[in-house]
């Protein structure tokens, strides 16, 4: 696989979100090198007003790519203001900074260049900039404002990683210290207005964080076909990314600077971030929420560790879907005439030796959780991915599958 072919399979991916209405970025531009398009793209969005960039440190962030978009973008006459050092997951006193100076800017649009941290941050910013109030009262299950009262601002989203899809989904994931940890702001209107996907930004992740961030990803497309929730359209949706992931993970962690394999994993997690958008979750990002909030394991690692225990605990409750999805991951190329229980069996094989490649553990002993611990984390894990799980899932349920890790 080249990247041209890459090139093509995005554009035919993205005529058939078009086709079947699921939700999703207006704008949708996938290619190596695209980000020299930015700068024409936000001059259609800002609408005469700056742009705000929201990205992280310069050592995190792709060599230099914050100074060609802040470049580009003046060149195409946008004025550019920037807030940089986004470098972890956003909290409630990060995005009320960053809103802050969006309220004293008034700029017609926000930028994200960075991963799902930098883009969760720019979509609560850009909803802040034109509604008042703190961060924390939009949370859900925390803050009393239930919805927006003007839409919120456009905002491009630009990934420099492979992984949540977060330029595709309409909720931002933010940390509430002392007040229960992460919450997400979810509205509609937080859906980026435009996702720029150019694989080359990806070449310069590290390999744990390419591992993690694939793994989110085959979580998020294995579970929005298996989520109670899910449509046909997802699950055909979902089914092409998976049919991009099982070959290109490794390379991307093997060989960092394969360009095909690269747009692979991109074009791979800007789909599941679509699909999760119109179909929701299931047990292991109910569980690896909780993982994050109370025990700081990164979002990628957790959703890693759980995916095959979370499957097969599921199995019986989704077994065509989950063979079906299954054998998009195993048999790309075309579908193995096998029974169900055969496919399972072999794509949870196939999941766990993909574990081992990666070095991810298979467990959570690591954590050295006491029946105190996992009682907090299975009253944690109800939120709102847990509701789209094959099987019905309440904290008693929960606790009983944890001890089995
Ligand atoms: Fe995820």
């Amino acid at each position: 696989m080249n990247a041209g072919v890459m090139d093509r399979e995005a554009a035919a991916a993205i005529a058939e979100i078009r086709r079947s209405g699921l939700r999703a970025p207006a704008r949708i531009l996938f290619g190596a090198g695209g980000l020299a398009r930015a700068g024409a793209l936000a001059r259609e969005l800002a609408g005469g007003r700056p742009a705000l960039v929201l990205t992280c440190s310069a050592l995190a962030a792709p060599a230099g790519a914050a100074a060609r978009l802040g470049d580009d973008l003046r060149q195409q006459g946008v004025p550019v203001e920037t807030v940089s050092g986004l470098d972890q997951e956003p909290t409630v006193a990060v995005v009320d900074a960053a809103a802050a100076r969006a309220r004293a800017i008034q700029p017609g649009l926000i930028v994200s260049l960075g991963g799902g941290s930098v883009m969760d941050c720019a979509k609560a910013v850009a909803a802040l900039a034109v509604n008042a109030g703190s961060a924390a009262e939009y949370l859900e299950g925390l803050g009393h404002r239930t919805q927006l009262e003007r839409p919120p601002l456009p905002h491009l989203a630009i990934p420099t990683t492979a992984g949540t899809g977060a330029e595709a989904t309409r909720n931002a994931v933010i940390a509430a210290p002392g007040q229960g940890g992460k919450k997400s702001m979810r509205f509609d209107g937080l859906l980026p207005a435009a996702a720029l996907l150019d694989p080359e930004l990806t070449r310069s992740v590290p390999r744990a964080a390419t591992a993690a961030g694939g793994l989110d990803t085959v979580t998020q497309l294995l579970e929005a076909c298996i989520s109670r929730k899910r449509t046909p359209a997802v699950t055909a949706l979902a089914h092409r990314g998976l049919r991009l992931t099982r070959a290109a993970l490794p390379v991307c962690c093997d060989h960092p600077g394969d360009l095909a394999a690269r747009s692979a994993m991109l074009l791979a997690s800007f789909l599941s971030g679509v699909c999760l958008a119109n179909a929701g979750l299931a047990l292991a990002h109910g569980l690896a929420a909780a993982l994050g909030a109370l025990h700081h394991v990164p979002h990628g690692l957790a959703c890693g560790i759980l995916l095959p225990a979370t499957l097969r605990y599921n199995r019986t409750a989704c077994a065509p879907a989950l063979a079906a999805a299954l054998a998009a991951f195993l048999y790309p190329d075309a579908p193995a005439p096998l029974t169900d229980d055969v496919v399972i069996d072999r794509g949870l094989a196939a999941l766990e030796a993909l574990q081992r490649r990666l070095g991810v553990p298979a467990d959570l002993r690591h954590l050295k959780l006491d029946e105190r611990a996992l009682q907090r984390l299975a009253a944690m894990s109800m939120g709102n991915s847990m509701s789209g799980n094959p099987v019905p899932m309440d904290p008693e349920r929960t606790l009983a599958f944890l001890r089995t890790l």
